[in-house]
């Protein structure tokens, strides 16, 4: 069954998402488009912020943020609870990030990688699972307390 992805961009990312957006379409998921709408500039911390809470939530399985080093991107999702973004310009790293670690934010370098490397990019983030071994569920719980001592909304 296919996936609920939520992909967004600032205006660096722009002119990679509707081509993004295809390539998730065609890989069988279902896709929330999150804006920006144009190329005009915008600050990705609202978009990756959107990408993020949606994740975090449950209302989307994965999040695709494109911004234009996939960095303040991955910065920005990373300070939601529940968000596990991560970036990187190759599909072992695309792939072992969900597989061992459960990112389900992926922040892509729209400015980095080229066409061809994003579209793989891309098939290696959502073709990955997590494993669910012990070992990375130890680890991910260790992750996740550090997130519990440090997150304070609610309290
Ligand atoms: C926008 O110019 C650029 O700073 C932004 O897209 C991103 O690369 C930040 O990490």
């Amino acid at each position: 069954m296919g996936l609920k992805v939520a992909v967004a961009s600032d205006h660096a990312g722009f002119p990679l998402k509707a081509e993004v957006i295809d390539w998730v379409r065609e890989l069988g998921h279902e896709v929330m488009d999150l804006g920006t709408d144009s190329p005009a500039p915008c600050d990705y911390p609202d978009f990756a912020q959107a990408a993020a809470e949606l994740t975090a939530k449950g209302a989307v399985d994965r999040a695709i943020v494109l911004c234009g080093s996939g960095l303040g991107a991955a910065i920005a999702a990373n300070k939601v609870p529940g968000a596990r973004a991560g970036s990187c310009a190759d599909t072992y790293s695309a792939a072992q990030g969900v597989e061992h670690d459960d990112m389900n934010v992926f922040c892509l370098g729209a400015r980095v990688v080229g066409v061809e490397v994003a579209r793989q990019l891309v098939a290696a983030f959502l073709g990955a699972q997590f494993t669910g071994e012990e070992r990375h569920v130890r680890r991910l719980g260790k992750v996740k307390a550090i997130e519990r001592l440090y997150s304070k909304v609610g309290e």
